[in-house]
C-alpha cells in the first residue's frame, strides 16, 4: 500500500513539470498574521501553469457525451463499405422513458448510427444511396441486448487453460487490472450471443478479487481491425493514453467489486471490508492532495506549490473513483455485504452503479437506498439461485419487487454461468414472476446501458444512437423468441453472411405467424407467493396443502392423460361448443371429467383454473436433484463419492469400482426438489455422475446406480416417495477438465477400463462385477456421460464388441451428447438413445465444441436431427435449480424445431420416453401424477401450477 507517488509521465496532459518562466502579480501568505493578506507580491509561475489549471477543471468534470457527439454524422465504429439499411414497418421498442416508449413505423441505419425513427421521409431515402431495404411486416424490433455482466472473452468457449483470465491470484485489491488484457477475440460465444439477439457487454473481471479491475463495455461483432481495443465502446483516455478523443474527451470508466463468500482465499468478510477502506483511504489521500494542490493553483499560489501535480499512477483508477467517474459493478449476494458496502459509499463519499447477483436486495431495498450518490441497480438472475449460502434466498420474486420499489432492475448472464445467447430468456422469465413487461425488456436494453453511462450509443432505440438493432420472429418476452435479424454499428450479422457463395437460408419462426404472436404474454398472478418470499425472509413454506377428500377442478380447458402406449394424449378439450369443463377429484384420484361434473361439487372444495389444464406431471434428469441443498456447501449434501481412478476404495466397502445408489443419500423436501415440483416436474431420476460445473470437475467414470423418486415427497419412507430403488447403471466418460483435471485418466484408458468391466473381467460377487454384467446382458441401461462425437463412436464400438461377445443386446443411452448430432445415424443404427442435456447445447469445453447451434445460425438443431434418423430423445437439466424449468425447455425446444415437433412429442421427452431410455417401469396411466394448470396449459408462460393431484398417494397437493 505504498508507493503513492509515481512521478510517471503523464500522458492525459503531456507536460514535464516546468520551470518558472513567467511573472505575475497575486496573493501571497503573510507570515505575520497567519492569513492570506491580499498584498501584491512577485510570483514565479511554472510554463504549465494552463496545464494544470486545465486538468484541475477536468477533476471536476462529469463523464458524458459532449454537444458534437450529438451532432455526429458518422459513427467513430463505421465500416467503411458498409451500406444503409431501411427496416420497414417495424413495431419498435425504443427502450426510452424504461421502456414504455412503443413506436410503429421505419428505421434508418446509416454510417453506423439510427439516422431516422418512426417516419423517415421521402426525401431523406431518396438523398440514401445504395439502401438496403427491409420488410419488418410488423415485427418487433428492439435495440441490441446489453449484457452489463459478462465473462466473454475472458472465460473463453470453449474453455481452455490457457484463456482463462477471470480472477489474478495477485491480491485483493488491484483496481490497476484491465478486463481488456485478457480478452480473447476467438470466443466461440461472440458469434452464440449475437444469434440471441446481445450486441454489447460489459466484460467484468471475476468476483475473486474485492477490487478485480477495471471493466469495458464492447460490442460483439468481428471488427475489420480483429483487436480487443476496436470493440471497446468509447474507450477511455487511460486506455487510449489520448486526451483529445474529439467529440467525448471524458468517458466512463467502469470496474468491478466483489465482496462477500468468493474472497475467502484472502480472509474474511471481515478482511475484505478492510482491504476495502485501507485502499480507498490511499485513494483519498491522493485525491485531497490533489484537491489542495488545485486550491492553491486556482488562486494563483504558484510559488505555495510544492512539487509536481500529485498523483499516483497506482491508486488513480479509485481516485476516479472517489470523483464519480466510474460506473462501479459490485458483486455482492447477502444483506450483510450490501450493508457494508452501502457503509463503504458513505464513508468515502463514492457512487456504486449496480450490485450484482443481488441476491438478497430484495429483502433490503432501503439499504440499496442509502448508498451515497443514488440507489444502485440491482443486476439479476431470474431463476438460477441456491447454488451457493449466499444465493440460497434468491428468488424468482426479486425483480417485480425491486421495481416496485423504485430500484432498476437489470437482468443479466454473467456468461458463461448463463449461456449470454439466453439474455432475452432471463427478461422472459422475470416478466413470468410478474415483471412488467416495459421493465423486463429494458431490463437487458435501456435500463443496462444507462447505468453504465451508454444510453447514448447503446441499449436506445432513438436518432443519434448506434446502429444496434434486432428484428424478431415474435414478441420478444414469449418463450423461445428468436431474432430474424440481427445488426450492430449497422453492419448485418444474422442471418450471418455467407463465407462462401452458397446462400444457405436459415428459417426462424416458422409456426409464428399468427398476431397472438407479436404479443407480450398473458403471465400469472404471483401476489401471494411474493408477499409470502418477503414474509419468511426469502425462504416461504413450498410444501403444498394436502387434501384427500374431493376437490372440484372448474373451467378446465384440457385434460391430458398418459397414452397407453407411448407419450400422452388429449382427453378432454373444451373446445367445439367453448364451454369449459371439471374435474372432480376424490382422495387424488380422478372420479369424474366433463362438462357436468361442478354439479356435483357439493361440499367440495373448488378449484377454478380459469381455463387452465391438467396433465401428467414431468420428469427431470441429469441434475444432483435431491442429492444436495446448495451446491457449494458441501455438508448440506450426499459429498464425494470415492473415485476408483483417484485412489482405492476403502477395504470396508470391498467393491472395487465402488458402486453405491443414489437411493441411500437421497434428501427430501430441498428447495430446489419443491419448486420442480410446484412446476409441473413431480419426478426426478438422480444419478451420482455430478455435471462439471466451471470452477469444479466431478467426473467419477463410475458413476452408481440412480434412482426415482417424488419431488413432493416429505421423506424416503413416504408411500409413493420412491418409485424406484435403482434404475440404471452410470458412467462418465471425456477427456479432462481444463482446469481442474489433476490425476484425471485419459479416455482411452476409461474406455479400457470400461471394456474389461463390459466383458466381465470383474469378479461378480461384487457389486462392481454383477452391475457391469447386467448393463452388458442389456439387464439395466448403461448411461453414459458424454459430450464428444469421438468419444461416442469409440463406444458404439466397444457396444458391438461387447454385444458380439456374449450375444447380448445393450441398452446404451448417451447423456450430455453435445455432438451426438454428428452421429446420428450411427447412433440410431446401435440402438443407443440419447438424454440432450442441457436442453441447449453450449461449447463450453473441448468435447462439446462441436454444437448445433440451431435457428437462427442452422436449419436443424441436435434434438431434430436426431429424431428424423429415428433415435429416442429426451430431454436433461444440468442445473438442480433449473429443473422447475422444464415445461419451458420443452416448448422452447418444440418451437425451435420450426414445426417439425409437435406437443406430443415435447411431452414425451421428459416422461415416456426418459422413462423408457432410463429404463424407470413404475409410472403408469393409473397411478402417474397429474398437475394442474391455471391459466393456461403445461407449455404456455402464462399458466402456473395451483395442484399436484397424486392417485398413488391418495391426496391432492394444494399451492
Ligand atoms: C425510470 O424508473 C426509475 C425507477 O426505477 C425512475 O427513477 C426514473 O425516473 C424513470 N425514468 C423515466 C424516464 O421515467
Ligand atoms: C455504393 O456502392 C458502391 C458499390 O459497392 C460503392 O462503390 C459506393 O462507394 C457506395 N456508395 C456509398 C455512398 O456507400
Ligand atoms: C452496397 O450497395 C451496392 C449497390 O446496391 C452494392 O453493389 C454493394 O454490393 C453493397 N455492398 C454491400 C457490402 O452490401
Ligand atoms: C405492416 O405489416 C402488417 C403485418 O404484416 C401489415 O398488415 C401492414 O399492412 C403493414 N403496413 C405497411 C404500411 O406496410
Amino acid at each position: 500500500m505504498s508507493c503513492l507517488f509515481n512521478t510517471v509521465g503523464h500522458a492525459r496532459m503531456g507536460s514535464t513539470q516546468g520551470v518558472a518562466a513567467l511573472v505575475l502579480l497575486t496573493f501571497a501568505f503573510s507570515t505575520t498574521t497567519g492569513s492570506f493578506t491580499g498584498v501584491s507580491s512577485l510570483h514565479r509561475v511554472p510554463v504549465d501553469a494552463q496545464e494544470i489549471l486545465s486538468r484541475c477543471v477536468a477533476l471536476k468534470t462529469t463523464p458524458g457525451p459532449s454537444q458534437e457527439f450529438h451532432d455526429r454524422e458518422v459513427s467513430d465504429r463505421f465500416e467503411e463499405g458498409t451500406n444503409a439499411t431501411l427496416i420497414r414497418n417495424c413495431t419498435i421498442f425504443t427502450g426510452e422513458k424504461n421502456g414504455t416508449v412503443v413506436i410503429h413505423g421505419d428505421i434508418l441505419l446509416d454510417k453506423g448510427i439510427v439516422k431516422g425513427l418512426g417516419k423517415v421521409s421521402r426525401r431523406v431515402i431518396d438523398n440514401t444511396p445504395n439502401l438496403t431495404l427491409i420488410e419488418a411486416n410488423g415485427a418487433w424490433v428492439t435495440p441490441g441486448l446489453v449484457d452489463l455482466h459478462s465473462h466473454l472473452g475472458l472465460l473463453s468457449a470453449p474453455i481452455l487453460a490457457g484463456a482463462f483470465d477471470v480472477n489474478s491470484p495477485n491480491g485483493p485489491v488491484l483496481p490497476w487490472l484491465r478486463s481488456i488484457d485478457g480478452l480473447n477475440t476467438h470466443d466461440d460465444a461472440y458469434a452464440l450471443s449475437i444469434a440471441g439477439g446481445v450486441t454489447s457487454a460489459q466484460i467484468l473481471p471475476g468476483s475473486g478479487n474485492a477490487i478485480g479491475g477495471q471493466a469495458f463495455i464492447i460490442k460483439l461483432r468481428k471488427t475489420s481491425e480483429r483487436s480487443p481495443s476496436s470493440m471497446v465502446v468509447e474507450p477511455p483516455h487511460t486506455l487510449t493514453g489520448n486526451s483529445n478523443e474529439g467529440y467525448s474527451p471524458f468517458r466512463w470508466r467502469h470496474m468491478k467489486q466483489a465482496c462477500g463468500e468468493n474472497l475467502i482465499r484472502y480472509g474474511t468478510r471481515m478482511d475484505s471490508m478492510w482491504s476495502f477502506r485501507s485502499a480507498y483511504n490511499e485513494a483519498r489521500k491522493v485525491k485531497n492532495m490533489q484537491d489542495a494542490y488545485c486550491a492553491k493553483a486556482e488562486a494563483g499560489l504558484w510559488g505555495a506549490l510544492d512539487g509536481p501535480f500529485p498523483e499516483s499512477y497506482q491508486w488513480e483508477m479509485l481516485v476516479d473513483v472517489l470523483r464519480g467517474k466510474v460506473k462501479i459493478s459490485n458483486h455482492c449476494y447477502e444483506a450483510v455485504d450490501l450493508d457494508n458496502i452501502v457503509r463503504l459509499t458513505n464513508e468515502f463519499q463514492f457512487p456504486i452503479a449496480s450490485f450484482h447477483h443481488a441476491s438478497e436486495a430484495y429483502l433490503v431495498p432501503d439499504v440499496l437506498k442509502k448508498a451515497w450518490g443514488g440507489t444502485p441497480a440491482a443486476a439479476i438472475f431470474a431463476t438460477n439461485h441456491r447454488y451457493k449460502r449466499e444465493a440460497f434466498r434468491g428468488s424468482e420474486f426479486a425483480a417485480r419487487i425491486l421495481a416496485d420499489e423504485g430500484i432498476p432492475v437489470v437482468m443479466k448472464t454473467d456468461h458463461p454461468v448463463i449461456n449470454a445467447r439466453y439474455l432475452i430468456h432471463e427478461a422472459q422469465q422475470a416478466h413470468h414472476f410478474s415483471l412488467p413487461p416495459h421493465l423486463a425488456l429494458a431490463s437487458v436494453t435501456s435500463t443496462p446501458a444507462t447505468i453504465a453511462g451508454l444510453s447514448h450509443r447503446i441499449g436506445i432505440l432513438a436518432e443519434g444512437t448506434d446502429a444496434d438493432v434486432v428484428m424478431w420472429d415474435s414478441h420478444p418476452l414469449r418463450i423461445g423468441a428468436t431474432p430474424v435479424k440481427v445488426w450492430i454499428d449497422g453492419i448485418v450479422q444474422i442471418p450471418v453472411p455467407s463465407k462462401t457463395d452458397e446462400k444457405k437460408e436459415v428459417e426462424v419462426g416458422k409456426g409464428k405467424e399468427g398476431e397472438e404472436w407479436k404479443e407480450a404474454p398473458q403471465v400469472p398472478n404471483w401476489d401471494k407467493e411474493r408477499n409470502q418470499t418477503l414474509k419468511w425472509d426469502g425462504l416461504p413454506p413450498l410444501e403444498g396443502r394436502r387434501k384427500g377428500d374431493r376437490i372440484v377442478f372448474t373451467n378446465v380447458k384440457q385434460v391430458w392423460n398418459r397414452g397407453s402406449e407411448v407419450g400422452v394424449e388429449e382427453v378432454f378439450s373444451a373446445d367445439g361448443s367453448g364451454s369449459l369443463g371439471s374435474v372432480t377429484v376424490e382422495n387424488g384420484r380422478v372420479t369424474c371429467m366433463g362438462v357436468s361434473c361442478a354439479q356435483t361439487a357439493g361440499q367440495a372444495e373448488v378449484v377454478d383454473l380459469k381455463g387452465g389444464s391438467i396433465s401428467p406431471g414431468l420428469m427431470t434428469y441429469g441434475s444432483t436433484l435431491g442429492l444436495e441443498e446448495i451446491r457449494g456447501e458441501p455438508s448440506t449434501g450426499d459429498g464425494e463419492p470415492y473415485d476408483a481412478f483417484q485412489r482405492n476404495i476403502p477395504k470396508i466397502l470391498d467393491d472395487v469400482g465402488g458402486i453405491v445408489r443414489a437411493m441411500d443419500g437421497l434428501m427430501f423436501g430441498t428447495r430446489n426438489a419443491l419448486l420442480a415440483y410446484r412446476s409441473g416436474v413431480t419426478l426426478s431420476t438422480t444419478s451420482l455422475a455430478k455435471p462439471a460445473f466451471l470452477f469444479a470437475a466431478s467426473a467419477h467414470l463410475i458413476s452408481g446406480l440412480s434412482t426415482t423418486f417424488r419431488t413432493g415427497a416429505a421423506h424416503a419412507m413416504e408411500s409413493g416417495a420412491i418409485v424406484q430403488d435403482v434404475v440404471a447403471l452410470h458412467v462418465v466418460v471425456g477427456k479432462a477438465h481444463p482446469i481442474f483435471s489433476a490425476g484425471a485418466p485419459s479416455v482411452s484408458t476409461q474406455i479400457a477400463t470400461l471394456r474389461r468391466l463390459l466383458y466381465g473381467w470383474e469378479s461378480n460377487d461384487q457389486e462392481t462385477g454383477v452391475w457391469f454384467q447386467r448393463a452388458a446382458e442389456g439387464v439395466v441401461p448403461l448411461v453414459i456421460e458424454v459430450d464428444s462425437a469421438d468419444i461416442m463412436a469409440s463406444l458404439l464400438i466397444v457396444k458391438a464388441e461387447v454385444e458380439n461377445n456374449i450375444g447380448s443386446r445393450m441398452r446404451m443411452v448417451f447423456s450430455g451428447a453435445t455432438e451426438a448430432h454428428l452421429l446420428a445415424k450411427e447412433i440410431s443404427d446401435a440402438d443407443v438413445g440419447v438424454i440432450l442435456s442441457p436442453a441447449r447445447p453450449f461449447p463450453m469445453v473441448w468435447d462439446q465444441r462441436r454444437i448445433l447451434a440451431g435457428p437462427p445460425l442452422t436449419n436443424d438443431t441436435s434434438l431434430v436431427t436426431l429424431l428424423r434418423e429415428g433415435v429416442i430423445v429426451a430431454l436433461g437439466a444440468r442445473d438442480a435449480a433449473l429443473a422447475r424449468n422444464t415445461r419451458f425447455d420443452l416448448e422452447w425446444a418444440a418451437l425451435e424445431s420450426n414445426g417439425r415437433i409437435n406437443q406430443r412429442q415435447a411431452y414425451a421427452m421428459a416422461t415416456t420416453d426418459l422413462e423408457k431410455l432410463l429404463g424407470v417401469r413404475g409410472v403408469d396411466q393409473e397411478g402417474a401424477d397429474m398437475v394442474a394448470f391455471e391459466g393456461g396449459g403445461m407449455f404456455d408462460i402464462s399458466s402456473k401450477v395451483v395442484a399436484v393431484i397424486s392417485p398413488r398417494r391418495e391426496f391432492v397437493d394444494l399451492f
